[in-house]
């Protein structure tokens, strides 16, 4: 084992082995998998749809795009850029095997399921061959990720010369009046929400520590460059409760 895998990284507000927050966030969205849409329509009040609308379609894919919805949970992304992508050339990884099921039957309930090829697989080691896709998106999943570094390299590895990786992810908001509402909103209602709907307040505790411990705007965009990308730069949606991070290869 290197150095590098011996790191502490952050889950949540602890710091562990990065094997640790693996195991931890895989057990987190298998407990929180059934009931994950409509949570994240309940926590955002339904704004994450408008996000992921916003994010997939400002990044000029066209009918002939391969791309990747990495970490893809349940399929949101592979959903809306399905519709613009005539063939089958949209691919939906994630290291959740529950997710990975939930996304297949709702691709079928839904219509999708002929554009999509599914994978359940890390982001720290993707089965796809170098220069595969021309363009990757990463969906509310980065901060997730056991070795953000290892990622991104992976990322780089799988996307077209001249393609685009796109992160779409909570980020640091920029107003201090309106951080501290969030922040209320966050720490006390958020848990309380998962309470009522799953019976579970500490995987969303979990994802609101997350939000804390996860790079802001800047530190992200030169973690991007420093791991190849040639170019790297953000956009903040609603004051920067979100941003969307573009790296070019
Ligand atoms: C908050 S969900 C986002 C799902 C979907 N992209 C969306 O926007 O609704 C985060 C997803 O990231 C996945 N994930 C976390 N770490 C991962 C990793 N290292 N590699 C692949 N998927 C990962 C989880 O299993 C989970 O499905």
């Amino acid at each position: 084992m290197s150095n590098e895998d011996n790191e502490k990284v952050f889950f949540g507000s602890k710091e562990v082995s990065k094997k640790d927050k693996k195991l931890g966030v895989d057990n987190i969205f298998t407990k929180v998998n059934e009931n994950y849409d409509l949570m994240n329509d309940l926590m955002s009040l339904g704004a994450h749809r408008l996000w992921k609308n916003h994010f997939v379609s400002t990044s000029n894919i066209n009918e002939n795009s391969v791309i990747l919805d990495l970490a893809g949970g349940t399929g949101d992304i592979s959903k809306i850029a399905s519709k613009i992508i005539s063939k089958q050339n949209v691919y939906l990884c994630d290291q959740n095997a529950s997710m990975v099921e939930s996304a297949k039957e709702r691709a079928l309930n839904e219509g999708f399921y002929n554009s999509m090829h599914f994978n359940v697989a890390s982001a720290e080691e993707l089965p796809f061959q170098d220069n595969f896709f021309d363009q990757v998106f990463i969906s509310f999943g980065f901060r997730n990720f056991s070795d953000k570094p290892k990622a991104l390299r992976e990322i780089r590895r799988v996307i077209k010369s001249g393609g685009f990786l796109n992160i779409l992810e909570f980020s640091k908001v920029q107003d201090q009046v309106f951080s501290k509402i969030y922040d209320f909103y966050s720490f006390n209602v958020i848990p309380k929400i998962g309470k009522i709907i799953s019976n579970d307040s500490d995987s969303y505790k979990y994802l609101v520590e997350s939000i804390r411990t996860h790079e802001d705007q800047e530190n992200l965009r030169k973690m991007i460059l420093d791991c190849g990308f040639d170019e790297a730069n953000f956009e903040n949606l609603f004051n920067g409760i979100v941003s969307i991070h573009k790296g070019k290869k």
